[in-house]
């Protein structure tokens, strides 16, 4: 496995690895590190779907909010070089902020629609962060296909549009939420979490599976569906809410009374202290 720092290797090193075969494959799965078994899960898609896995380790200061946790964003290379080599990563790109940002950057993806809702209105600015980091990455690695998981679904309908609109000859591929054994989504985020907070966190997972079987098998209105997921979190007292919404999916617009959409998402963002963790679930209507 390469570790590179550079954008200018980064390219020789994939040129070199791609050698004469104009028909190999890369695959791509980019991420802000202190890795868990869900990012491993998306390296080992891309590992059985493309010739060369690229990953990338870069914590966008361009995607966080004045008062988010850039600064302190859990970091460890050395933990994430070891998982990233198990799960048969060919190439790690780990650049500096001065690599990717070397002078202020004038330009700027910006995604309408889908951004509106969900973390696009709790965090302004945020997926214009995500949209444009990613298509640098994306102008650097110039992937055949690249992995997302479905932890971030608001992200993937972004880069999803992003990547239609501008016509990226790029497949997106969206992979399955990796869960700790008790149900709580895996995410860096998870170890700011106290002990306390942490048994509380459930109640994030539990009322999805509640939502998804109040929809789907008892057929409740959507209204009727988010009053009830909301007192569920209240019975978690350390949990504060920022949304709880039920969308179509992957349009992400309310659900007019009497449409019969084919997907809907319910998507949840829950405080404990200062960390804020995300969980969804999509409902098939079929
Ligand atoms: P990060 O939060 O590190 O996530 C990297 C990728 O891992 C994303 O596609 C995310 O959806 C996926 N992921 C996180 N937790 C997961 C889980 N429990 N199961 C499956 N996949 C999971 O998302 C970002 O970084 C950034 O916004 C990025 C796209 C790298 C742009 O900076």
């Amino acid at each position: 496995m390469r570790v590179v720092k550079q954008i200018n290797e980064l390219r020789q090193t994939i040129k070199q690895l791609k050698g004469n075969q104009s028909d190999t494959s890369v695959g791509f799965v980019p991420t802000m590190g202190y890795l868990h078994a869900g990012h491993a899960s998306l390296m080992e898609a891309a590992r059985k779907q493309t010739d060369i896995v690229v990953l990338s380790i870069f914590v966008n200061p361009l995607q966080f909010g004045p008062n988010e946790d850039f600064d302190k964003y859990p970091r460890d290379h050395e933990r994430d070089l070891k998982l990233a080599e198990q799960a048969g990563v060919d190439i790690v790109f780990l650049p500096e902020v001065s690599e990717m940002y070397p002078r202020k950057i004038k330009t700027a993806v910006s995604v309408a629609g889908v951004t509106e809702r969900l973390c696009g209105a709790s965090r302004p600015g945020h997926f214009d962060g995500v949209a444009t980091v990613v298509s640098k990455l994306f102008n650097i690695v110039k992937p055949n296909k690249v992995f997302f998981g479905m932890k971030d679904a608001q992200q993937i309908a972004v880069i999803r549009q992003m990547v239609d609109d501008l016509n990226m000859d790029i497949t997106v591929v969206p992979c399955p939420t990796l869960r700790e054994e008790d149900g709580l989504a895996l995410s860096s985020r998870n170890v700011y979490l106290s002990a306390e907070e942490r048994k509380q966190a459930l109640v994030l997972s539990s009322s999805l599976r509640l939502a998804e079987q109040w929809i789907a098998t008892d057929r409740l209105p959507a209204d009727e569906v988010k009053e009830r997921v909301i007192r569920h979190i209240s019975e978690a007292p350390l949990g504060r809410i920022d949304y709880v919404e039920i969308l179509t999916y992957p349009g992400l617009e309310p659900v007019e009374s009497g449409a019969a959409p084919e997907s809907l998402i319910v998507a949840l963002a829950v405080k404990f202290g200062t960390t804020r963790l995300i969980d969804n679930v999509i409902v098939e209507m079929g």
